[in-house]
């Protein structure tokens, strides 16, 4: 018998197995004879190796390192099993015995176990040699948002070294952003509010995507924009690589010599993509327009109308600059830096996107302290759709002004007695927002959230 005939065996065997589990009791020769030709397969071919694992990748059933061909089709309890229960691989250690895989047969196949319930389940059993592996579970805000970060500084730097960097990477990251945004958007959200002081072109890239894409779903684009403008706002910045770190580092005023190497990042940013693989076209539009205002002012000329993504990301950018501390900029607070940019509507922005952006974050955005009339102070966690003056917050600082232990809810649209009487500037307290929002989309991932 050769490999793939081995292969083929053992696969046969399980299914059937399975399959009958689902019509017949346990000890049932419709199910004792598949496990015991099965686990006699198993046995011989672990002569020659420690282990058996089966995989179910992208829905294709995978044995070893290989995909078997019409695996789906061939063997369709298995799969089907697998992929119910959450599970991405088997894996079957040399000396498995025919009782083990007949009460593995048994646990795989019932009704009510899922996920990582089913290794749990096997170890109770004390069954060693028979594991399974879960489908990997979404993973939280903050590993999402630190992941970002770290791919957009490798496509920069990968640039500065010569490189063409792939899409891969900035694809999948963003897919990730976007489901956040779409699903559980308080945390990622709160993240992108995050200062901080280092690596400011790599965190400002991450946040000014989180926005962008939060406006477009406010928007209600298609997914497809979605994700376009959520790449488009990543890689803004990234022909900021051509342009001389003294440059972009100098904290004072710029001649018009230095200026003039600024103004050509959008340009040099829309060339860099178009030798990128896997990157949209579209993108390279929105990043040679990210700095065009909406009156074409700005740079660089274009007398061309813009692309309504574009239009958001200047908006996004403009926002999270705003609201970060710069050499030279104190950070404004976010209700400051939407009343700054309210009074250039029209002007440097899309009114109407500009709109649609201020009331999807609402009078209070995310990451605003403010202080509650009864003296107690907060930050604003949860926008309130319905009612934005009324968000929900974590509250840091008690009646009497004393830090709490630990910050509890206070979800204002369940407690119609008290108001927010003012916003507080956090200069002014000892709350490290940035270790806050940290703190947040931990504790938010160990309580199940995703
Ligand atoms: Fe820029």
């Amino acid at each position: 018998m050769d490999r793939t005939d081995n292969r083929d065996a053992i696969l046969k065997s399980l299914n059937a197995a399975i399959k009958s589990r689902r019509l017949y009791p346990s000890a049932h020769p419709a199910i004792v004879a598949p496990v015991k030709k099965g686990h006699e397969l198993i046995t011989d071919s672990l002569k020659e190796k420690e282990t058996i694992v089966i995989a179910v990748i992208n829905e294709a059933l995978v044995f070893e390192d290989g995909p078997v061909p019409d695996g789906e089709r061939l063997y369709p309890d298995l799969v089907q099993n697998m992929t119910d229960k959450k599970i991405e691989a088997v894996v079957i250690e040399r000396g498995i015995s025919e009782n083990e895989l007949s009460a593995s047969v048994e646990i795989l196949s019932g009704k009510e176990l899922a996920g990582p319930e089913v290794q749990k389940e096997l170890q109770s059993r004390g069954i060693s040699r028979f594991s399974v592996r879960s489908v990997s579970s979404k993973r939280n805000a903050l590993e999402i948002y630190n992941n970002a970060v770290v791919v957009v500084q490798n496509v920069m730097n990968e640039i500065r070294m010569g490189k063409i960097p792939r899409g891969e990477a900035v694809n999948n990251i963003v897919n990730e952003i976007t489901d956040k945004v779409l699903t559980d958007p308080n945390a990622i959200i709160g993240l992108a509010m995050i200062k901080s002081y280092d690596n400011y072109l790599y965190n400002h890239s991450v946040n000014v995507s989180v926005i962008s894409i939060a406006i477009a779903r406010a928007m209600d684009l298609s997914d497809t924009d979605l994700h376009a403008v959520g790449v488009g706002a990543l890689l803004h910045d990234i022909g900021k690589t051509g342009v001389s770190e003294q440059i972009i580092r100098k904290p004072g005023g710029l001649s018009s010599e230095e200026w003039e190497k600024i103004k050509e990042h959008p340009l040099l940013g829309s060339r860099i993509i178009k030798s990128m693989e896997g990157i949209d076209e579209t993108i390279g539009r929105l990043i040679y327009e990210h700095h065009v205002r909406y009156d074409h002012s700005g740079y660089p000329r274009t007398n061309s109308s813009l692309h309504p993504l574009s239009q958001i990301v200047t908006i996004s950018d403009a926002y999270d600059a705003l609201t970060t501390l710069r050499v030279y900029q104190q950070p404004h607070s976010p209700i400051e830096a939407i009343k700054i940019m309210s009074n250039f509507s029209g002007r440097h922005f899309n009114p109407a996107i500009l709109q649609t952006f201020i009331s999807a974050m609402g009078m209070y955005p995310i990451g605003t302290m403010v202080r509650l009339s009864t003296n107690q102070i907060g930050i604003v966690t949860r926008a309130n759709r319905e009612a934005s003056e009324r968000p929900a917050l974590k509250i840091l600082y008690d009646r009497d002004g004393e830090a709490v232990e630990s910050p509890f809810e206070l979800d204002l649209a369940s407690n119609a007695d008290i108001t927010i009487v003012s916003a507080v500037n956090p200069a002014v307290t000892n709350v490290d927002l940035n270790e806050f929002f940290e703190k947040e989309a931990a504790d938010a991932a160990s309580h199940g959230a995703q």
